[in-house]
């Protein structure tokens, strides 16, 4: 049975990742943030799971600013595989904590790096970079494609994604960057446009929001489906020889063509709730990412099966089908954290 140390499995992908490695028969260690309030939803069915056994999946606190939790942990699990999913993931953030964002998404990894060469570790590492490092650069982009980071966290991921390939180079470990288009899913955090919109639009059916606040619609994303997407991390690790992989669809639409699919699989017209807010723009945009993956289903045998319009067809009615479980069952909705305006107190500048 191998070992897997997985960071991040809290968030979207830390949890489908989680569930794809038990169903192979790993044993999976996670590390998740102290909090005053529990934040492991995502991960919370794989513990009720009766399939999941006593002691194959185990949670440790830990940060990914504290080097010494960081090594306690590597040092006692001693994983055969590590996938390093935690980071400050959300680009306008990065340019409210942008020191914060550099600490933890591009120093976090170094950190578990160094500690996996001085205790000769012998297992191997996922990095989770980012097609955002293309940033400025025209798609369609790929592993020759030059970065042109456009944010603090663009730029953290590029500093992360440089020093797992320095780490392989220079030390001769099993180091490989997964550069992952944009995926999504019904656990993709409500702050991320595509949640914010199927949330919403849900809502807006349910007569329980009026208007959903949203920046730049003209932006152009590769989205595809996060389950399809942890498949491929996995087969990276896998391989004979270490090597960087695009991740994408290869497909593309913007924002609101987004928004058309999703309000128009519950029956609405988005130019009737949608309103513009300048506090969702960003200093700087990324205009347009669109993946070519043709490496990845080459040597992988990876390729994406979900695009846009089924994607936003899948969320939606999961977001759907949690507020008529809410209401059944005769609890208020969740409140709009990041429907209506209310996450323009998280993204305020
Ligand atoms: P996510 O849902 O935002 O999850 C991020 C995870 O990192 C959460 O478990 C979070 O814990 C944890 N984390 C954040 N700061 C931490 C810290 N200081 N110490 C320890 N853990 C910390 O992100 P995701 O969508 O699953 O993405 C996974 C990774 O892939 C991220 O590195 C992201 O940047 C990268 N990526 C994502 C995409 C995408 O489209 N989803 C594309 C390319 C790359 P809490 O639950 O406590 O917040
Ligand atoms: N979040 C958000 N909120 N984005 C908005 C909004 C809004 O109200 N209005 C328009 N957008 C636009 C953004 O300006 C951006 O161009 C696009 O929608 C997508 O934004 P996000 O969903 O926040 O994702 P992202 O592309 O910036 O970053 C995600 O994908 C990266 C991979 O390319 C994140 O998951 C990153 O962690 C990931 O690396």
């Amino acid at each position: 049975m191998k070992t897997a140390l997985v960071t991040g499995i809290s968030g979207q992908d830390g949890s489908y990742l989680t569930e794809l490695l038990l169903a192979k028969g790993y044993e999976v260690h996670g590390i998740i943030r102290r909090s005053s309030s529990f934040g492991t939803q995502r991960i919370d069915h794989l513990y009720s799971d009766p399939v999941a056994e006593p002691g194959r999946l185990t949670l440790h606190y830990g940060d990914l600013t504290d080097g010494c939790r960081l090594a306690n942990l590597l040092s006692s699990i001693v994983p055969d595989e590590v996938y390093h999913l935690a980071a400050q993931s959300h680009v306008r953030v990065s340019f409210d904590e942008p020191v914060f964002t550099g600490d933890t998404t591009g120093l976090g990894t170094v950190r578990l790096l160094e500690t996996i060469r001085m205790v000769d570790l012998p297992c191997r590492f996922y990095q989770a970079s980012s097609s955002e490092m293309f940033g400025g650069t025209p798609p369609p982009q790929n592993e020759e494609s030059p970065f042109r980071p456009q944010s603090p966290y663009a730029a953290a991921k590029t500093y992360a994604y440089w020093v797992t390939r320095n780490y392989r180079e220079g030390y001769g470990m099993y180091a490989v960057n997964g550069i992952l288009f944009n995926h999504e899913s019904p656990r993709r955090g409500e702050t991320f446009v595509t949640r914010k919109i199927t949330r919403a639009a849900a809502r807006i059916r349910a007569g329980e929001q009026k208007a959903l606040y949203l920046g730049n619609l003209d932006a152009v994303r590769d989205w595809g489906y996060a389950p399809e997407y942890v498949e491929a991390m996995w087969l990276m690790m896998q391989q004979d020889e270490p090597e960087d992989y695009v991740v994408a669809t290869g497909t593309s639409c913007t924002v609101r063509d987004f928004l058309g699919y999703a309000f128009g699989a519950v029956g609405l017209d988005w130019r009737d709730h949608v309103r513009f807010d300048e506090r969702y723009l960003r200093p700087v945009e990324v205009n347009a990412l669109i993946g070519d993956s043709r490496k990845a289903a080459e040597k992988l045998g990876w390729t994406a099966r979900t695009h846009g319009e089924e994607l936003a067809r899948i969320m939606i009615e999961a977001d759907v089908r949690e507020l008529e479980l809410h209401r059944g069952a005769g609890i208020s909705p969740p409140l709009p954290r990041s429907g209506a305006h209310a996450d323009s107190q998280i993204v305020r500048h």
